[in-house]
């Protein structure tokens, strides 16, 4: 087994030092204004991510299908602690509280509360998981301890 495919003796941790992660969802269905749903600016935003060196503290990706299509615009917010998912955005306005968000975060340089402006459009992403129930706490990726082997791995 080469170094390279050997399981880590400890967790993994990055060099990447961002507190925070927002996704925004340009998918099959989000950002498709050809199908008649609402935009993503994604070129504003990054523009604005860029010049303002923003992805310090809150690294941006503009991702592929997140899942909940039938919620377009979607959005997920990823902190050490959390993970907020949000559907419909379809204004520049909802897009507007993101990057203030981030802005103040990294003027803060520390993770603030989300916005509250779109506390409505929060989006609860597996409420109707077939996998999830009451126990929702518990985790459904397997531990190293139940995995009963450290050299098992996910089929690559
Ligand atoms: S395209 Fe955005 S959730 Fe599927």
């Amino acid at each position: 087994m080469n170094e390279q495919t050997a399981c880590p003796d400890a967790p993994l941790t990055t060099k990447i030092k961002s507190s925070a992660q927002l996704l925004f969802c340009l998918g099959c269905c989000c950002g498709r204004t050809d199908r008649g749903l609402p935009a993503v600016p994604v070129e504003r935003i990054k523009a604005i991510w860029k010049a303002e060196k923003l992805n310090r503290d809150v690294q941006l990706t503009i991702s592929g299908c997140l899942g909940p299509c039938d919620l377009p615009n979607v959005a997920v917010v990823m902190t050490g602690q959390e993970m907020h998912w949000y559907g419909h955005l379809n204004s520049d306005a909802h897009y507007d509280a993101f990057i203030a968000w981030a802005r103040a975060c990294v003027l803060e340089s520390r993770v603030l509360p989300l916005p509250q402006s779109l506390d409505a459009f929060r989006l609860d992403r597996f409420a109707n998981s077939a996998l999830v129930s009451d126990e929702r706490k518990t985790p459904v990726v397997p531990t190293r301890s139940d995995s009963g082997s450290s050299d098992e791995r996910p089929p690559s």
